[in-house]
């Protein structure tokens, strides 16, 4: 059958860092993954992760499996992070986490859960959202129907078309919801949209799936949370998709966490025999080092303390970037109003710039960014600035 299989296509995202490593041009940018780079164009392992790894190299002694679930000292570190100052939903027992390889297992996990032990057919996510959601839940057989989310003329999030467009949704579906740093527009709810969306959600008894991709780089650890915490304030089903590909920086250890939340500590623990069962069926369980170094890093007062430090400064860093990225362009002679960049949370800039902008931008300028117009601020430096903002204002 192989013969007879047309090409697949390139991932939009993925697909496009492929296509920047054949670019022979010197001076090609690579602004399209979300990846985090330094003020000298590195992606560097934290300092913590390597004091981390030096201890679990001197103490680790066996390569036996993990449980199904991760290691208990995993899920609890991670509990911290949803639910800081020792949460009641913690003490009660009402979350359950399990630990992942990365966000994108925990999400897989989470929609072959949901179809399977929760015969759901149709999950909604938000118009735009990152390309890989629709592909996960696809493949996991379910049907994916977009609500309306972004303010394209003003560069904001419509809370009044979405919160109308949750309203109509059908009993008992399920909403896919990003935590904080909304991918691809950083426009995220404000406490009171997050409220409004927490009743609204009740009302239609949706189930929740909570992305949290980028957990410290918006607001800070614990305001980043702070959404995640109002939808668990009501008793209700409940899931959370964490990834610590950005904050610690693993990206190729392949580490997240699923946690399923429900309103006692006895519906918890059935939705998380499901949940390793789905698991089991999958990847059978965990690889073991990504998330040792998560659990070592966030179970140890210093060590945690110097990574807070470590996060801070990734954040202050994309914050200057998305100044001096306007500036720069009102600079080079760019008309149009960028200010909105300084307002966008997270990692990326959603630009407005259309697909044949990006095109443009790609073969004229060899700088590659996401079809959508999405821009990783993460991957500007004061070096590239420049030469990023130049040719964006050719194509504008
Ligand atoms: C992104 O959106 O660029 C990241 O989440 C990386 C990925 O896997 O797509």
């Amino acid at each position: 059958m192989f013969k007879d299989l047309e090409m697949a296509p390139p991932d939009p995202i993925l697909g496009l860092t492929d296509a920047f490593n054949e670019d022979p041009n010197p001076r090609k940018i690579n602004l399209g993954v979300g990846v985090y780079k330094d003020a000298s164009g590195k992606t560097p392992v934290m300092n913590t992760v390597k004091k981390a790894e030096e201890r679990i190299l001197r103490r680790e002694n066996t390569k036996n499996y993990l449980p199904i679930g991760g290691s208990a000292e995993f899920g609890a570190a991670v509990q911290t992070l949803l639910f800081p100052g020792g949460d009641e939903i913690v003490r009660q027992k009402r979350a359950l986490t399990a630990q992942t390889p990365g966000g994108t297992a925990a999400l897989r996990v989470a929609a072959d859960f949901l179809k399977t032990a929760g015969k759901k057919n149709r999950i909604w996510v938000s118009e735009p959202t990152w390309p890989n959601h629709s592909q996960i839940f696809r493949a996991a057989g379910l049907e994916v129907s977009p609500y309306p989310y972004y303010d394209a003329a003003n560069k904001s999030l419509d809370g009044d078309s979405m919160i109308q467009a949750l309203g109509r949704i059908p009993e008992g579906d399920v909403l896919l919801l990003h935590g904080c740093c909304h991918n691809p527009t950083g426009a995220d709810p404000d406490p009171d949209q997050w409220k409004e969306i927490s009743s609204v959600a009740a009302s239609r008894r949706l189930i929740l799936l909570v992305d949290l991709a980028y957990q410290g780089l918006g607001q800070g650890l614990e305001e980043d949370a702070a959404g995640i915490r109002v939808l668990c304030g009501s008793p209700r089903d409940i899931l959370i998709a964490s990834s610590f590909s950005k904050n610690f920086g693993l990206y190729r250890e392949r580490v997240g966490a699923l946690t399923v939340v429900s309103d006692s500590a006895e519906t918890a623990a059935r939705a998380f025999s499901h949940v390793k069962a789905t698991i089991r069926a999958n990847y059978s369980n965990p690889p073991s080092h990504g998330g040792a170094i998560v659990a070592t890093i966030l179970n140890d007062p210093e060590l945690r303390a110097e990574w807070e430090g470590e996060v801070r400064e990734i954040r202050d860093r994309i914050r200057d970037m998305r100044l001096l990225f306007a500036k720069t362009l009102k600079a080079r002679g760019v008309r149009q109003d960028f200010s909105f960049i300084s307002r966008q949370n997270g990692m990326f800039s959603f630009s407005g710039l259309n697909k044949e902008q990006v095109e443009t931008l790609r073969k004229k300028h060899a700088l590659y960014i996401v079809g959508s117009g999405r821009i990783n601020v993460a991957g500007m430096t004061v070096e590239n600035m420049d030469a990023l903002c130049t040719a964006i204002a050719d194509v504008l």
